[in-house]
Order: C-alpha cells, then structure tokens, then sequence
C-alpha cells in the first residue's frame, strides 16, 4: 500500500495560531455588541472567549476581515463582511424569541441560548474560511473539501471555551447537519432565521448570482 504523503493534518495551519489578548477580546465585543445582550456574566464571557479562540486559530484579526458570504463560493454577498450575517441573524433570532416568549408561554425557550447561540451558531468559519486550510485542503486528496465543515469545527471550539452543550448543539446543527437530529426549541429559532436571511438577500438581489445554490435560485 503507498504511504500516505500530504502533510498530517495537525499542520500549523490546523493550530491555535497566536496568543488570545484582551485587545482581541475587546474587538470581538466591538464587532458583535449584541453579545452585551446576554444577560448571564459566564455565558457572555465565554461567548467572547469563543469567537477569541476562533480568531486566535485562523489567519484572520477579525470578523470584520472575513468576507460576507455562506461559506466561500455559496451565497456570497455582494457588499459588507461577515459581522453583517452574525448580527442579524442575532437580532432577528431575538425578536422572533421575544414574540414567542410573550405570545406563548407554554413555549419553554431560553432567551440568553437564543442570543449566545445565535451569536455562537457560524463559530467554526474563521476555519472554513481560511485561506491556508482552503489551499491545505484543495492540495490533498487526503483531507476533505473542507475537512470539516463549521459546525463540527464549531463544536470543537464551544466546548473547548467551556460552552455549555445547548449552544455547541446550534453550532453543530443549525445548519443541513441538523436535519439528523431534532434542534432544541432555540436552535429551530436560529436555523430559521439563519435560512431566511440568505433568501431575503437573495430576493433583494444581494448576492452575486453566480453563487446561489440550485435550489434557491429565482426563475
Ligand atoms: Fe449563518
């Protein structure tokens, strides 16, 4: 059997690249001011911590640097950065769960879940988006295009942080990885708004049309 040639993939590319600073916490909270909106101390650090540790282990210094899209080639928007999808899909996330919490008590839903998951759900994409790992990725047959998608990478770095289970399961199933297993009442918010979102920019004519998915594309 021929040996296995391409880089193993715990390369420097696939490691926390540089130290987590308090500058880098201060501009994570700075670029996503909704994390001010959780109103548990812990969670609220940690989502920090998170995006920190996201950061810290890719090539980019900030949400501000990555491009505003779905993932590289899928529903890429024709202006702004990827802090513009965050906060929306956060804010949006909030107001559906405050109708749902006055309108329906019964509904048993965590708003502080709803935010930090929200806020937390893209968190693997500073890894699925860098420009190294794409380049490792796109040089080996061994690795995978990507070798993990965000969500599982999410996952890693929620639990990493010390996120609790509920939002590293929105990190890990917000998305199509979801449909195998039944999202919690917070993350069914999240996934819907983070859905709609790319359909409402696609009908406003948002994004470059070449990168619509089939089954989203307009007659
Ligand atoms: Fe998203």
């Amino acid at each position: 059997m021929e040996p296995i040639s391409s880089p193993p993939a715990n390369t420097p590319a696939a490691k926390q690249g540089r130290p987590i600073t308090d500058d880098l916490r201060e501009r994570v909270l700075r670029d996503l001011p909704e994390i001010a909106e959780i109103a548990n101390d812990d969670l609220r650090t940690k989502v920090i911590e998170a995006w920190a540790f996201a950061l810290a282990g890719s090539s980019y210094e900030s949400l501000i640097d990555m491009p505003a899209c779905g993932v590289p080639g899928i529903f890429e928007a024709k202006g702004g950065n990827q802090t513009d999808h965050l906060r929306a899909v956060t804010r949006q996330a909030i107001l559906v769960a405050d109708d749902y919490i006055k309108n329906f008590p019964l509904l048993d839903i965590d708003r502080d879940l709803v935010i930090a998951g929200a806020l937390c759900h893209d968190i693997g994409k500073p890894w699925e988006f860098d420009p190294l790992n794409r380049q490792r990725w796109k040089s080996s047959p061994h690795t995978g295009r990507p070798a993990i998608r965000h969500p599982a990478y999410g996952v890693h770095i929620c639990l990493s942080v010390g996120l609790p289970e509920e939002v590293a399961h929105v990190a890990a199933a917000h998305s199509a990885e979801g449909n195998m297993v039944a999202r919690s009442i917070e993350n069914a918010i999240i996934h819907a708004v983070d859905e709609a979102y790319w359909q409402v920019m696609t009908a406003g004519n948002q994004v470059d049309p070449e990168t619509i998915p089939a089954v989203y594309r307009r007659p």
